[in-house]
């Protein structure tokens, strides 16, 4: 909570009256600095500022010397395009904002501020790398970058897989010199990578590094051929991820048997962004699951739920923190009215049908009734069950659940749009009951054999209510998406 009103704050006030002095560097750089940036960064640029301890990462310090997001070899200073260009873009998953609202001319000016807070880097040469045509993507490139990534021990930090699950460790193992825990990233989500998605991106992250972090810079150890096959590696290894609001769910004779079915690759999907839970937030934190990618399937006797996500270190409880866990979330009853129930865990008038799985009981559900956060009655009896799995990274956890329905389940009904969410939890974050990463209402329509021509949405006036829920979270990642 706190840290979504530091970064609101930060994001649409300029702060009135200026701040302490510092060196000058551009009179007019420095005016919009004041106004925009230092309550993160600070005013003298060395991050003391009111958000420092609610930020992770924390605003950058410019006073050290040390940039992470270069095109320029390791150690020397970024150029003022790299400046510019994440000024403009933000930095994905973390609270810097883009920002759109300066001319040119503007962000020109801050640059030359920011600059004056580290005189001697900024007195350097700033020379950006050549980045050359990259070669055309290929099958063999791909294999070739592959077996590139174990050989240069990427693998270690970044998974098989690269979901950023390698054996090293986590966030918690790896500091920047900033003092702060830093994970290494997941490839899977591209809209994540702070230094960008494109291949030319990944291919200069490789070659530069990020300075002060564990991803240090190849350019010396690995040439130029293999550089790019692991550019090319990493991107083939990106979802397409698809955002909407609601999920087809096509009806099919046979279920698949297990969560890491291949079969289930075919099946539509929909990504759910998911964050911090805001209401109750009784410490800081901050949720390390950003999406949940769902599909479904239905026979005529029941419907299979799947949801998938990256977590980097499993956790089933056994080490003294909480269990990973997933709860998807469905109103009781048929979902006729206007208004979805409250978001987080339902009220007494529109209680909500709650089924969780936790990786300390891998096949279980724990199905309950809740009548918001406080009065939550396990079910005597429900025939949900759940199947799960955990491949290099991935959780995949299968719910199932006969059509028909008995008192207090939800109603799944053929050609209905029936509301959905979940909320996921990453026990090594120490993540349970009320703090974890929340998605909004959803979703999903078990479509009729013959598929209707039109769909009309219900109402979905109770969005609204969920954007001053959690929708301002969202809104902030989005923006940082574009
Ligand atoms: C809400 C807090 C917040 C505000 C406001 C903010 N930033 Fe940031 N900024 C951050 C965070 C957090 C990072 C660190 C990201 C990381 O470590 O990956 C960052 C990183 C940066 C970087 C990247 C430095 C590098 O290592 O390459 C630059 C440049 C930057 N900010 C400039 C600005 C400017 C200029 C403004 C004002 C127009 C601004 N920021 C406003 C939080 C903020
Ligand atoms: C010692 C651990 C470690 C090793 C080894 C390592 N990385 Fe990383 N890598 C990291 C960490 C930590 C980050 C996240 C840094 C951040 O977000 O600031 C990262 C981030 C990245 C990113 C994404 C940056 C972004 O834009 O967000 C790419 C791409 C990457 N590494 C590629 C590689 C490749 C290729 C190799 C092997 C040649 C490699 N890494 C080896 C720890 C490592």
């Amino acid at each position: 909570m706190r840290i979504l009103i530091a970064v609101l704050l930060a994001m649409c006030f300029p702060v009135l009256g200026y701040g302490a002095e510092n060196a000058a560097g551009n009179p007019e750089g420095k005016k919009i600095y004041d106004g925009w940036c230092a309550q993160c960064h600070g005013y003298k640029g060395d991050a003391d500022s009111f958000t420092k301890d609610v930020s992770l990462p924390k605003p950058r310090d410019f006073t050290f010397g040390s940039f992470k997001f270069r095109s320029t070899p390791s150690g020397d200073p970024p150029t003022s395009e790299d400046l510019t260009k994440v000024i403009r873009n933000g930095n994905p998953g973390t609270s810097m904002p883009p920002w759109s609202r300066f001319s040119d001319a503007e962000v020109k000016a801050i640059v030359e501020h920011v600059k004056s807070f580290a005189p001697d880097t900024f007195a350097m040469e700033a020379k950006p790398i050549k980045i050359g045509t990259p070669p055309k993507a290929s099958k063999e490139l791909i294999e070739k970058g592959k077996a590139e990534f174990k050989a240069a021990k990427c693998v270690d930090c970044h998974g098989n897989a690269g979901r950023g699950n390698g054996e090293k460790g986590w966030q918690d193992d790896f500091k920047t010199d900033w003092g702060y825990g830093i994970a290494p990233a997941d490839y899977t989500h591209g809209w994540e990578l702070r230094n960008g998605s494109s291949l030319e991106d990944i291919y200069r992250t490789i070659s530069v590094g990020l300075s002060g972090t564990p991803m240090t810079s190849y350019m010396d150890s690995l040439s130029d051929d293999k550089r790019w096959a692991l550019a090319h590696f990493i991107k083939s290894l990106q979802l397409t991820r698809q955002l909407g609001l609601a999920l087809k769910v096509k009806k099919t004779d046979n279920l698949p048997s297990k969560p890491n079915d291949p079969a289930w690759e075919k099946v539509d999907y929909m990504d759910l962004p998911i964050g911090g839970q805001l209401m109750f937030d009784t410490r800081d934190f901050t949720p390390v699951i950003t999406n949940v990618r769902v599909r479904g399937l239905y026979t005529t006797k029941e419907l299979a739920i799947l949801l998938q996500w990256t977590d980097k270190k499993p956790n089933d409880g056994s080490d003294g923190k909480p269990t990973d866990s997933i709860r998807i979330q469905f109103p009781v009853k048929k979902h006729e009215a206007t208004e979805l129930p409250y978001f987080f865990m339902g009220t007494n008038k529109a209680p909500v049908n709650l089924w969780q799985w936790k990786a300390s009981d891998m096949d279980k559900v724990f199905a309950s009734v809740a009548k918001g956060h406080e009065n939550v009655e396990p079910m005597e009896k429900s025939d949900a069950t759940a199947m799960a799995s955990y491949d290099d990274g991935l959780y995949s956890v299968v719910f199932k659940k006969e059509l028909k329905s008995a008192k207090d389940d939800p109603v799944f009904e053929i050609g209905k749009f029936i509301p959905f969410s979940i909320t996921a939890y990453d026990g090594r974050n120490g993540e349970e009951n009320i703090r974890g990463a929340i998605s909004a209402w959803y979703y999903l329509m078990m479509e009729p054999p013959t598929p209707l021509k039109v769909y009309v949405f219900p109402p979905v006036i109770s969005l609204g209510v969920l954007i001053v829920g959690i929708g301002l979270h969202k809104k902030l990642r989005k923006n940082k998406r574009g």
